[in-house]
C-alpha cells in the first residue's frame, strides 16, 4: 500500500492504471467560427491525437439584457470550416442536452470575477465556469485551448482547473487580429461600416499605452486617461471600462512591475467590443 499526500502524485499514480490513451485537445466555442477560433483548432490539431471542438451558445453566461437570442449562429458554415481543420469530433449539444432540468449546482467564481467583464456582466463567469466544468467532465481532455482575447476568461479557467483539480493543461493562445488591428470576434459582423472603422481605436489606444510604458510611464491612472482620451477623440463608442491589473491575478497595482494587463470594453451602436494587451515590465 502506498500513502500519497499530494493531488498531483495521486492523479499520476491513478492514471498509470488506466488504459494507455491518446491525447485529447479541446476547443470550446460558441460557434460562428472565425480565424481566432481556427487558430485555436489548428494549434490543438498540431499538439494532440484527437481534437474536439464544441459549439454551444451557453445561455448561462448571458445576462437578461444581453444578446443571447441574437448571438450569430450558422451551424452548416461552422461544420464545413471544422471539416477543413480536420477536427475529429464536433460536439454540438442542445440547451436541453446540457441543462436538462433546473440546475441544482452552479460553479461560483469567487476570485477575479469582480473586475473587467465580470463587473459589467454579473454572473457571466459563473456561467462560463459552470459550462466549462461540464465540458471538462464530459470530455476529460488532455489540453484545453483558450484565446487571450478573453484574457479574464483565461485567468478564471486557470483558477477553475487549479481549484477543482482538473488534470488538464490550459493552453492560452495569442489574439488573432484583422489587418487593421481589430481583434477578430463573432460579434464584429454586427458593426455598422462607420463603427467598424472606429473600432480600430481599441487596439490603437492599447498600442499607444504600451509605447508610453516602454518610454517609462508607470502611473496606472495616467495610462488609463491616455487610453480614454484616444477612444473618446477617435470614436463615438461609449467606454464600459478601461482597467489595468496584475495578470493573471487581476489585482490593482500601485507601481507597475511584473506581468500586467490593460483591458478595455467599448460599446458601439449594437456591439460591445473588448480588447487587451498583456505586458511584461522588468
Ligand atoms: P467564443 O467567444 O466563441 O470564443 C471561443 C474561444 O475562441 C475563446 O477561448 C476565445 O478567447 C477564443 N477567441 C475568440 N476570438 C479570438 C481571437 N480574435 N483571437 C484568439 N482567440 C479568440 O469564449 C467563449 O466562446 C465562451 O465563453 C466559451 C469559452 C465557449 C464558454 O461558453
Amino acid at each position: 500500500m502506498k500513502v500519497i499526500t499530494t493531488i498531483k502524485d495521486m492523479q499520476t499514480e491513478i492514471n498509470r492504471h488506466k488504459v494507455p490513451s491518446k491525447s485529447i485537445g479541446f476547443v470550446p466555442t460558441m460557434g460562428f467560427l472565425h480565424e481566432g477560433h481556427l487558430t485555436l483548432l489548428n494549434r490543438a490539431r498540431q499538439e494532440n491525437d484527437i481534437v474536439v471542438l464544441s459549439i454551444f451558445v451557453n445561455p448561462l453566461q448571458f445576462g437578461p439584457t444581453e444578446d443571447y437570442s441574437t448571438y450569430p449562429r450558422d451551424f452548416e458554415r461552422d461544420r464545413a470550416l471544422a471539416e477543413c481543420e480536420k477536427i475529429d469530433y464536433l460536439f454540438y449539444p442542445s440547451v436541453e442536452e446540457m441543462y436538462p432540468h433546473p440546475t441544482s449546482i452552479k460553479v461560483l467564481v469567487q476570485d477575479r470575477a469582480d473586475v473587467l467583464c465580470g463587473k459589467s456582466r454579473p454572473g457571466h463567469f459563473d456561467g462560463v465556469a459552470t459550462v466549462i466544468t461540464k465540458f471538462f467532465n464530459i470530455l476529460m481532455p488532455t489540453r484545453a485551448y483558450f484565446g487571450k482575447k478573453d484574457a479574464q476568461q483565461v485567468a478564471v479557467i486557470e483558477g477553475l482547473i487549479k481549484d477543482l483539480n482538473f488534470p488538464i493543461e490550459l493552453i492560452p493562445v495569442d489574439i488573432v487580429r484583422e489587418e487593421d488591428g481589430l481583434a477578430k470576434s463573432s460579434r464584429n459582423v454586427y458593426l455598422s461600416s462607420e463603427d467598424r472603422k472606429q473600432a480600430i481605436v481599441l487596439n490603437k489606444s492599447l498600442i499607444v499605452a504600451k509605447r508610453a510604458i516602454a518610454d517609462g510611464e508607470r502611473n496606472p491612472s495616467k495610462l488609463i486617461s491616455l487610453i480614454s482620451e484616444i477612444v473618446t477623440a477617435e470614436s463615438n463608442g461609449t467606454i464600459d471600462y478601461i482597467e489595468l491589473f496584475s495578470y493573471p491575478q487581476l489585482k490593482p497595482m500601485g507601481n507597475l512591475e511584473g506581468t500586467i494587463i490593460i483591458a478595455l470594453a467599448v460599446k458601439f451602436t449594437k456591439v460591445r467590443l473588448i480588447d487587451n494587451i498583456i505586458i511584461e515590465i522588468h
